[in-house]
């Protein structure tokens, strides 16, 4: 870890700085010396955020308050940074859209699909040849554990997840020969505001809840180190059977333990309506326990 900044260094791109994961990315990079580029929507965030960062560890922050969504939006955070020798990439923004395939407007699957998918790609491949400039950089792409097999009611999710699983696998050997160390991260479920906005009974999932700081920590531990990582043994263990099972078998036990965990969920909300109690994401808070 402490070799870090000396690969790497001395500036980091990370994209969902202002929250969850890729907040504690920036936050440990930060405190060990890297300048930042800090990439998100809400921009009097990401200002606070900087300012901190420059106060306590003087260090050099550059914010871009950008929706990577939008049409030429990875064009114009390059520009925006192109003098900078940015060696370190971490792509961390990420939304989901969980319920039923057929259910969903698909102008959010689009969406979503543009986030977890194109723009990490774009990404890589924008800043693929300045990277490669340098002796050594790195990329830290971020999947999820869903990203394994395909889990119903998250099935498009999962699937973005796969892709950037897939993607990152095979820049780890392809772009190894530029110098530029690629890394998949794929936590499973992580106390952040994306996973307390899941409409579910999060506490009938066979998994812990996992740190976001920890999980952050587990992806710079293993950049340079190996092609991919899964925070935690209990999900290493889940990412592991399925290269032993018949791949229906982890589709179907996902597909049924989130499939009571939506209905408990729901049964839950009826019943907070009826007795005129709290919101969803109070619930949701009780189901992580309070996190
Ligand atoms: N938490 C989990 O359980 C979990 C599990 C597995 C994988 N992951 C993956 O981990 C990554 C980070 O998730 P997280 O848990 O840290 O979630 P989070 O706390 O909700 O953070 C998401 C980040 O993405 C940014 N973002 C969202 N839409 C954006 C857009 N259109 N343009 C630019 N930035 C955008 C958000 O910032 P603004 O709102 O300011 O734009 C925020 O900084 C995601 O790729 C997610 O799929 C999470």
């Amino acid at each position: 870890m402490k070799s870090l900044i000396k690969r790497y260094g001395h500036w980091a791109l990370i994209t969902g700085a202002s929250s969850g994961i890729g907040f504690e990315f920036a936050k440990n990079l930060a405190k060990q010396g890297f300048n930042l580029v800090l990439v998100a929507r809400r921009s009097e965030l990401l200002n606070t955020q900087a300012l901190e960062f420059k106060n306590l560890y003087g260090i050099d922050v550059r914010v871009v308050a950008i929706d990577l969504t939008e049409p030429n939006a990875v064009k114009a955070l390059y520009d925006g940074v192109v003098d900078l020798d940015i060696g370190l990439i971490i792509p961390s923004a990420g939304v989901d859209e969980m319920g039923g395939f057929l259910m969903k407007d698909y102008v959010d699957l689009d969406r979503m699909i543009k986030l977890n998918v194109s723009v990490p790609t774009e990404l890589v491949h924008v800043f693929g040849s300045k990277l490669s400039l340098r002796k050594k950089s790195g990329v830290i792409l971020v999947s999820s554990l869903f990203g394994y097999q395909g889990i119903p009611l998250f099935s498009t999710y999962a699937a973005t997840k796969a892709y950037i699983l897939m993607l990152g696998e095979a820049l780890n050997v392809e772009l190894r020969k530029k110098g530029i160390d690629v890394l998949v991260l794929s936590p499973g479920l992580t106390d952040t505001p994306f996973a307390h906005g899941l409409e579910m009974n999060l506490s009938l999932l066979p998994m812990f809840v996992q740190k976001p700081k920890s999980v952050a920590m587990t992806g710079l531990k293993n950049l340079g180190r190996s092609a991919t990582v899964v925070p935690g043994l209990l999900n290493k263990l889940y990412a592991w059977e399925n290269r032993f099972l018949p791949r229906s078998w982890p589709v179907k036990l996902f597909g049924a333990l989130i499939g009571n965990a939506v209905k408990s969920f729901s049964k839950n909300k009826e019943r907070e309506l009826t007795l005129g109690g709290s919101s969803n994401k109070s619930q949701v808070a009780n189901n992580t326990g309070g996190k």
